[in-house]
């Protein structure tokens, strides 16, 4: 498990942190949306090493965080198309925060981050800890979400250690993650923006800001391969079998099930499960999105034949909810 790898956050920590990247090794860091496996963006061999740390298909690009929307020339084509531009600068003081944007990329960036494409995802994550991080090492970090592929995100430094402890050189530690859902990936082309996984940051205050219809990306469109290549296959999903209460009968429901509900549920409605967790007192979403991959990573450790899981309206935040529970259904 490699607990003796994870590190409090104190200026040494962090400098040994950039060491490691600097010399080619993955580091485990904290964001404020979940804990990312980090590589130096410019280095193609701690590249490769994600790739195969995670057991991820090449053909899955990565998000490269920088320390600050200054840093975003280096990354992405320049100049940027004045309309792309136009909505980036919309978008901006969203940043630092839990949202990707995929640009038009610049040649610095290897083809192994971004997977042979001619767009690259950008983020700058908003954890201390990790902009702390970024500062200290002066390039990118290329970092996917520190879970073996298809597995649930992690939301804490255990998580991390737990799952690639064996891979990495440290993990910082920045306690439990503030939003527990990965950012919202937004695709802007020309004067469109299309929302490719949703997160935090809404649709809503998308199309707020930059003052258009945002779509949101259908996943069971052919093009998914094309435009969105992490979200073709089953995803977030725990190895105990997941399904939602709204696909569940009662009759359906064995000894060792467990249930993560939302909010309070009757005594009633908790007797036949082993194990019941609430995740709020009062059905807060965010709250709900905050603890949800722990819960379910939790449950998933417990032997249990079904884990079943509240559903909520498919909303505000309640859409990023909604989309990661459904996948993880569906294996
Ligand atoms: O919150 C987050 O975004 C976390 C933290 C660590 O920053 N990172 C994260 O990375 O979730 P990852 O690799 O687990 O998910 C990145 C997603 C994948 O679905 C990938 O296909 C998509 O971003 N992606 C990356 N580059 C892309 C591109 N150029 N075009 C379309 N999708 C892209
Ligand atoms: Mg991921």
């Amino acid at each position: 498990m490699h607990v003796e790898k994870i590190f409090a956050p104190s200026d040494e920590a962090i400098r040994r942190a950039a060491a490691f990247l600097s010399s080619g090794e993955l580091v485990g860091v904290p964001t404020e949306t979940v804990y990312g496996l980090a590589a130096n963006a410019l280095d193609p061999t701690a590249i490769a090493k994600v790739f195969s740390a995670k057991g991820r298909p090449s053909t899955n690009p990565l998000i490269i965080h920088l320390a600050s929307i200054d840093s975003l020339p280096l990354v992405t084509f320049q100049p940027l198309p004045s309309a792309i531009q136009q909505q980036v600068d919309a978008l901006s003081d969203l940043w630092p925060g839990p949202l990707t944007l995929v640009l038009p990329r610049s040649s610095l960036v290897s083809d192994l981050v971004s997977a042979g494409r001619k767009t690259v995802a950008v983020r700058v994550p908003a954890h201390e800890v990790t902009q702390r991080l970024l500062r200290e090492c002066g390039f990118p970090l290329a970092a996917p979400s520190a879970n073996r592929s298809t597995y649930v995100s992690p939301t804490t430094a255990a998580h991390v250690a737990e799952g690639l402890g064996e891979h990495v050189a440290m993990i910082l530690d920045g306690g439990p993650c503030g939003c527990g859902l990965e950012s919202t990936i937004v695709l802007l082309e020309g004067r469109s923006a299309t929302i490719l996984r949703p997160g935090v940051i809404t649709r809503e205050e998308l199309s707020h800001r930059l003052q258009t219809k945002v779509d949101v990306y259908r996943t069971t469109e052919s093009k998914t391969a094309m435009l969105a290549p992490g979200m073709m296959r089953e995803h977030y999903a725990p190895r105990t079998p997941l399904r939602l209460i709204t696909q569940i009968l009662p009759e359906q429901l064995s000894e060792r099930c467990g249930r993560i509900a939302f909010g309070p549920i009757s005594p009633e409605e908790r007797s036949p499960y082993q194990y019941t967790e609430i995740l709020s007192p009062t059905r807060d979403l965010n709250e709900v999105a905050k603890k949800l991959f722990a819960a379910i990573r939790d449950f998933d450790g417990r032997g249990l034949e079904l884990i079943v899981v509240d559903v909520c309206e498919s909303q505000g935040i309640g859409q990023a909810i909604m989309d990661r529970l459904l996948r993880a259904a569906a294996r």
